[in-house]
């Protein structure tokens, strides 16, 4: 949610604090600031984007070569620049920045009132700058370890001390990266921020306290017990979280899904035997094969792929699936047991409601896998084995490319299940993966109509609302398609099951109400067409995504964009294509700033 940037080394911190805050920008966006060991421990903070902060350190600059920094998604208190994060303590000796929170903040903070502790602002971080200064008795870490046993919430947290030339960080359930470069150390709640730098890095698990110093890095537990920590590396290119030439990450990384597709695929199908490999799920296969129910729980646009992925399960493997929304699952009592299986879908893999869902489905003694794309993120190592996307760094906040990575993830997933039931025939199964082979082919040509979509985008870029309705396997797509342009935007839009419309949504329907529907060749579209009949007749404006041969729109539509036909369980990610880049336009047209839309975080680490 807010990012985290430490820098510890020989060279000026405050530019690279900068650099590292704008490359996890895309995290929170309400303020901003740092604090560099300069003399004293020097704090710089500024309401709204990174640039504001950069404005404040261009006409003052900071010296020192020890910092942190953050940016901030606003949770407890409004953004303003007392809210913004580094927060202080009394003597202003000590600084920290915080992801995450503190639970049991208020009670600590009337504590430490009553201990003579005065308050500045209106965060649950402020509490940890003012534990830490009650513990210090001239050892930060110590200070940080004794705080972190009366802290309940989840942190990533990163202190510095005035006293000490030193950085210390310490995590429970919101990430945090070390990158090791030559004599200098980097620090961050996500590798974006790392690998310009250096490749090699530890991802911290719960409880580790690490300590940055001139004799290099430790990391300890609770107990000061010492811990080795395995150094990994960051697999893929810098090139890939630079935009590229493009206007906005969004339009960069839906242009990219061609290829991320054919990345996801990679060594996992062998299409003319209609066999598909998933190495992750190797292990777990017995279960797999005796599974009662699968329930996937995810968010947001996660959650849209989750409800593909129960059609192609249900469809292919004949294997049972519910859908929940990770947010509600834990309001239940869920009927979760060992002879279920538990997805978590996520592209950050830090998603705070889906880990909470995940971790219910553990207690229940349910087989836990993950679809996620972030490597070495919490779903990913809290899971019992699963599957990784592989599409890359996603920035945009509004999901693009890991969208179509985790429909591609289940289509393997769907064939993988069915071959091992035997469920699904060879001939069957070749079939599905030789077209899903074709598919980045056919997302080429969509994006080759990218001016036609974006007149249509014009058209319809003052509209207050707007409706999608989808059917079957496209109603997900019809969720979707809404919700990106809600995202990025702010015009309100509702995903509609196509037949539901006449239950109800039909009764907005008038001449200023565009509505969009997605036709595909499956068995509803003769009932889909007769929905748009129905929307026609009272004057609203009509949208459509149709496979090509299909004619019988034209003669309701004002607008008609054509996709390739393809088998019906994949026409998922051919219609999405022309909804994200609708999203996309109308956005831009409108003046938003599509890649940092108002309010929203990448990666939602609270409940
Ligand atoms: C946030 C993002 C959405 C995303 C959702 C789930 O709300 O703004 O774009 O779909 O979280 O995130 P996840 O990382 O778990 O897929």
């Amino acid at each position: 949610m807010c990012g985290i940037f430490g820098y510890f080394g020989s060279r000026l911190a405050y530019p690279l604090l900068l650099n590292g805050l704008r490359r996890l920008e895309y995290r929170g966006y309400d303020s901003a600031g740092l604090s560099v060991l300069d003399g004293g421990v020097r704090t710089l903070k500024a309401v709204g984007k990174v640039k504001n902060l950069e404005a404040l350190l261009d006409t003052c600059p900071l010296a020192g070569s020890v910092g942190i920094a953050h940016t901030r998604w606003a949770t407890h208190g409004v953004p303003s620049t007392q809210n913004a994060h580094p927060h202080q303590d009394c003597s202003g000796k000590i600084a920290v920045v915080h992801n995450g929170i503190i639970d049991n903040y208020k009670a600590l903070r009337t504590l430490l009132e009553s201990q003579g502790h005065v308050f500045t602002s209106d965060t649950d971080t402020e509490v940890v700058a003012h534990l830490v200064e009650e513990f210090y008795e001239g050892e930060l870490e110590e200070a940080v370890r004794k705080a972190m046993l009366e802290l309940e919430g989840t942190y990533g947290l990163a202190v510095v001390h005035a006293d000490e030339h030193k950085i210390v960080a310490a995590r429970k359930g919101s990430p945090l990266v070390l990158g090791i470069g030559e004599g200098e150390y980097f620090l961050a709640s996500d590798p974006t921020a790392i690998a310009e730098h250096t490749r090699n890095v530890i991802y911290l698990d719960d409880f580790n306290v690490l300590t940055l110093a001139e004799d290099g890095y430790r990391v300890t537990d609770l107990t000061k017990a010492p811990i080795d920590p395995k150094v990994e590396k960051i697999t893929w290119e810098v090139e890939e979280i630079e935009r590229g030439g493009f206007p906005y990450f969004m339009l960069k990384e839906i242009y990219e899904q061609p290829s991320r597709i054919l990345d996801t695929c990679r060594g996992r199908m062998n299409p003319s035997a209609g066999e598909v490999y998933l190495g992750g799920l190797r292990e777990v296969s017995d279960r797999l094969l005796k599974a009662r129910r699968i329930v996937i729980s995810s968010c947001g646009t996660s959650w849209h792929a989750g409800l593909v992925g129960e059609y192609l399960i249900e469809s292919l493997a004949k294997i049972p699936v519910e859908v929940e929304y990770s947010t509600e699952l834990v309001c239940k009592e869920p009927m979760l047991g060992p002879e279920d299986v538990f997805i978590a879908v996520s592209q950050s893999g830090e998603t705070a409601d889906t880990l909470a869902a995940l971790r219910l489905a553990s207690s229940r003694g349910a087989l836990t896998l993950g679809i996620v794309n972030v490597v070495g993120s919490s779903i990913a190592r809290q899971t019992d084995a699963g599957a990784y996307i592989h599409v890359g760094p996603e920035i945009g906040v509004a999901s693009t490319k890991a969208f179509t990575g985790h429909l591609t993830a289940f289509v393997l997933l769907a064939v993988y299940l069915g071959r091992l039931r035997g469920s699904l025939e060879a001939s069957q199964a070749s079939q599905i993966l030789t077209e899903l082979a074709a598919i980045p082919a056919h997302i080429e040509r969509i994006l080759e109509r990218n001016e036609d979509i974006r007149e249509i985008a014009r058209v319809y870029s003052r509209s207050s609302n707007f409706l999608y309705l989808g059917r079957g396997i496209n109603f997900p797509i019809a969720l979707e398609g809404a919700l990106k342009l809600k995202e990025v935007s702010y015009i309100h839009a509702e995903g509609i099951p196509s037949a539901e419309m006449k239950h109800g949504p039909i009764s907005l329907v008038d001449e200023t109400m565009p509505v969009l529907f997605i036709l595909s060749k499956g068995d509803g579209s003769t009932r889909v067409l007769g929905n748009m009949e129905e929307i026609r007749a009272r004057k609203g404006r009509i949208v459509a995504i149709v496979p090509e041969g299909e004619e019988r729109a034209t003669a309701y539509a004002d607008h008609l964009i054509r996709v390739p036909e393809v088998h019906e369980l994949l026409s998922p990610f051919l219609s999405v294509i022309p909804l994200q880049l609708l999203a996309y336009h109308a956005a831009e047209i409108r003046g938003c700033d599509v890649d940092k839309p108002r309010n929203l975080a990448k990666a939602v680490t609270v409940q």
